[in-house]
């Protein structure tokens, strides 16, 4: 299935994944939003790379998603293709997590995804094709290493993929999620790579690039929905 043409955003395209995942889509013909925070010099020089457009927002803020969408539409158009990707990660033990952290980390990555499906929905329901992938963690299954909020914000996006998928799979929309494990070249990981390469069964880290390649084939299987694929060199079950 050919996604040439489509309008796709990748939240946190500024990242270590994100910008794999909007290499991979751009490769694919898509037209690509780059969603960042922060890194405006870098969301901009992939954008450049992949012919797309970057585009802001702290989806922190209850309207965050709001104001990405309009930037995404004003730029390119309506959204098809939504890979709400972006995540934070501040490494707390369960004692030390207070009121703010937990809602900070849960509004980040688990609000914001909620409300950009929530939002692009209608467009992709009226055209009959659209695809939502959330990007979860081994963290979901396994508790992981980060902390309770974190683990939680990310066992949130699967029940929300499963929540969405059977209700919009008859409009043509697939809503599905990735758990990655500890991949490399990103600013998220919780340690030194060497050393966290020895939880790992396959030895080593995982790379953005094999992330962004399962992605786009999820992107463009029409008949995988409702689904959270584990990309995690075995570390779970294990
Ligand atoms: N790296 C791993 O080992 C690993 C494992 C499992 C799951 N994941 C998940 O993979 C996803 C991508 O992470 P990554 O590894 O590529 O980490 P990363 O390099 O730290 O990238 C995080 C991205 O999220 C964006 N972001 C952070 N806070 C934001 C906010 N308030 N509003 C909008 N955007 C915000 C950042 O934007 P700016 O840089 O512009 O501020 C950046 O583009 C995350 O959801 C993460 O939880 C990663």
């Amino acid at each position: 299935m050919s996604l040439n043409g489509r309008v796709a955003l990748v939240t946190g395209g500024s990242g270590g994944i994100g910008a794999a995942l909007c290499r991979a889509l751009g490769a694919e013909g898509a037209r690509v939003a780059v969603g960042y925070h922060d890194r405006t010099e870098l969301a901009e020089s992939i954008a450049q790379e992949v012919g797309g457009v970057a585009v802001p927002a702290d989806l922190i803020v209850p309207r965050g998603p709001e104001l990405l969408l309009e930037q995404v539409r004003e730029s390119l158009g309506e959204v098809d293709i939504l890979v709400a990707n972006h995540g934070v990660a501040h490494r707390a033990s369960f004692d030390e997590v207070d009121a703010g952290a937990w809602d900070e980390t849960l509004a980040v990555n688990l609000r914001a995804p909620f409300l950009l499906a929530q939002q692009v929905i209608p467009h992709m329901k009226a055209q009959g094709w659209g695809r939502i992938l959330f990007m979860s963690s081994v963290a979901a299954f396994t508790g992981g290493i980060v902390g309770p909020h974190y683990a939680a914000s990310k066992a949130g996006l699967i029940g929300l993929t499963h929540h969405l998928a059977s209700r919009v799979a008859e409009a043509g929309i697939t809503v599905n999620a990735l758990a990655p494990a500890l991949i490399e070249h990103t600013d998220m990981l919780p340690g030194d790579p060497g050393y966290l390469a020895r939880a790992i069964p396959v030895g080593r880290l995982g790379q953005p690039e094999e992330i962004a390649d399962m992605a786009t084939a999820m992107i463009r299987n029409a008949y995988m929905t409702s689904k959270v694929v584990s990309l995690d060199g075995g570390m779970h079950p294990r």
